[in-house]
């Protein structure tokens, strides 16, 4: 009886869950109006799809200047390069978020230096930034991961004390709000993604936000092909081609009408869910700071206790998708990756600066303990099913908790299967 679905018991959950991204007819007659008008691309910079849906984003996000882009990625080198870092600076990352967030400081040739995350929020913490400035530090890039965010208020006093610039990375904060401001409006930069898993998508986009005019002008430049966007401007700088197109910006701006309702609903069911979670034993539901105003759910993150569960979390993910919960055991510290060590990335900042690479030594205590024990990422699609799936998720969770707490070899079967 209540054999888990991994061992062909019967799945807690059999419903689909709706897919992502959605669309009607005004995605539709929004691209037919792009072609028609044969202003597709992004050339000249911005064109009136773009700069119409710059401005209903910056009303959105708040922030004061807003630059399109290809994708979240190319938004932080960017603002790095729009900032002037560059090699041989160091980047502060955390070390458990998306490669993005690190590899952007190496393809603008700086160094990133990775330090641990809080454990209520797997964002990163403000006491490892400051432990880990040096002189050579420029930059910080803090991650809002998930449904959590970074806290900006500490962030932002240790940045001032030590004249660093902040990008914030909010690829998954679109609508998010620390005390009254919106996520990527509280540092120099904040970057966005537009990729077709993000809350606000048109397949691929970015957008930089921008807290100083002549850094967007600056940043428009690097983005189209160099040109200067100062008005009073001549020089061209070094850049290239990462713009967005007329008919990405033509999606956003339908994404962004329908936006409000969807946040809305995902807001809600992930507070239907904190109070489902804090019923089961071995959950731990990471705690709301007050000043976290308005909590974007790109995806929900929450801890386990692998005592309690007789399992870590990446046992635990098998379990649950199985029975039929989508959901993730979460990133692998970064400086595990491939791409940050020097014999294997050959990349140049790795090469040149290798003392920076070894990472032999490295031990990140939260970090890794999120990583590979603790903690579970749930799929927003789940929040957009309704209460039904969200009760499924709590029913899957005992489920799985019971079965293997009970029978220990039961994780030993999974990891082998
Ligand atoms: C935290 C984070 N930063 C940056 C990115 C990069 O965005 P993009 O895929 O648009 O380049 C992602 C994308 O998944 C992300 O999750």
């Amino acid at each position: 009886m209540n054999e888990l679905a991994i061992f062909g018991g019967e799945r807690t959950r059999v419903e689909p869950f709706p897919a992502w991204p959605v669309h009607d007819q005004r995605d539709v007659d929004a691209v037919a109006a792009v072609v028609r008008s044969g202003n597709w691309g992004g050339f000249p910079y911005p064109g009136p799809a773009t700069e119409r849906f710059l401005d209903a984003f910056l009303a959105l996000q708040g922030g004061d200047y807003a630059v399109a882009m290809m994708n979240g990625s190319i938004t932080m080198e960017v603002a790095l390069r729009a900032a002037g870092i560059g090699w041989g600076d160091e980047v502060i990352v955390p070390a458990y978020t998306f490669q993005a967030t690190a590899s952007a400081p190496m393809m603008a040739g700086a160094l990133p230096v990775f330090v641990d995350i809080d454990p209520d929020t797997f964002c990163i913490d403000p006491r490892a930034i400051e432990a880990a400035i040096t002189d050579r530090t420029r930059a910080i890039i803090p991650v809002h991961i998930a449904s959590q965010m970074a806290d900006m208020n500490a962030i932002m006093e240790i940045a001032a004390k030590r004249d660093l610039i902040v990008i914030e990375d909010a690829a998954h904060a679109h609508g998010a709000v620390w005390d009254g401001m919106g996520a990527g409006s509280w540092g120099d930069f904040g970057s966005f993604s537009m990729q077709s898993t993000k809350s606000l998508t048109a397949g691929e986009g970015g957008v930089l936000l921008c807290r100083s005019q002549e850094r967007a002008w600056r940043a428009a430049s690097i983005i189209d092909c160099g040109r200067p966007h100062d008005p009073d401007g001549e020089l061209y700088t070094l850049g290239a081609n990462y713009r967005m197109s007329e008919l990405q910006a033509a999606l956003l701006s339908v994404a962004l009408e329908r936006f409000p309702a969807q946040f809305k609903q995902r807001e809600l069911m992930a507070k239907y869910l904190d109070e489902a979670l804090s019923e089961v034993e071995g959950v731990r539901v990471l705690p709301q700071d007050e000043r976290h105003h308005r909590r974007a759910i790109y995806k929900y993150t929450f801890a386990i206790d692998p005592g309690a569960f007789g399992a870590t979390n990446g046992i635990l993910e098998r379990a649950l998708l199985a029975e039929g919960i989508p959901c993730w055991r979460g990133y692998d510290p970064m400086y595990r990756y491939d791409l940050f060590q020097p014999g294997l990335s050959r990349l140049p900042v790795p090469s040149a600066f290798p003392e920076y690479f070894d990472f032999e030594r490295m031990h990140l205590p939260v970090t890794e303990r999120v990583s590979a024990r603790e903690g579970m990422w749930l799929d927003e699609s789940i929040f957009r099913a309704g209460e039904s799936a969200v009760d499924d998720v709590a029913a899957a969770l005992e489920k799985a908790r019971n079965a293997l707490a009970r029978d220990p070899a039961l994780a030993d079967r999974i990891r082998q299967s």
